[in-house]
């Protein structure tokens, strides 16, 4: 599956990184659907989580990307929504491997915790990587009959 549309969304404290993040994303060509928010103004890093995560379940695209102080909130609010396999990522390799074995849908990191060049390094990883199914599935299947109270 080749992504094309990628949903973002951010707390004040990650909305630098995530203007930053978008415009790398936009001149590799994808269509980036920004939820929000729109400024530095203080705000619930949840809001914006919710928000991600429903246009993910709606279909609007297939990842999502979340950024706030440390990617630690957007990850634990992110988790909570049925089909959402959040990962907050510091580094590449996690970054390829959560798609790889964890098929994660949404990755998080923190503009307090990453730079600009990183942050950008992580989510190439991200979205160029495909889930390798196989061994992994099982698990993963493991993981979302907890969305169906199993
Ligand atoms: C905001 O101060 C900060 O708590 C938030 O961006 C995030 O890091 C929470 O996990």
């Amino acid at each position: 599956m080749e992504i094309k549309k990628i949903v973002m969304g951010s707390d004040h404290a990650g909305y630098q990184l995530k203007l930053k993040v978008k415009a790398h994303l936009e001149a590799r060509g994808f269509e980036v659907i920004d939820v929000g928010t729109g400024s530095t103004e203080s705000c619930n890093y949840t809001v914006y989580a919710h928000a991600l995560c429903e246009a993910i379940q709606n279909g609007v695209a297939p990842l999502g990307i979340l950024v706030c102080g440390t990617g630690i909130g957007m990850s634990m609010a992110a988790n909570k929504h049925k089909g959402i396999r959040a990962a907050c990522c510091e580094n590449t390799f996690s970054a390829r491997m959560t798609r790889m074995h964890n098929n994660a849908n949404v990755l998080c990191f923190g503009e307090r915790v990453i730079g600009y060049g990183l942050a950008c390094d992580i989510v190439d990883q991200f979205v160029n990587t495909a889930f390798e199914g196989g061994r992994h599935q099982a698990r993963v299947d493991d993981i979302n009959a907890l969305d169906e109270g199993k």
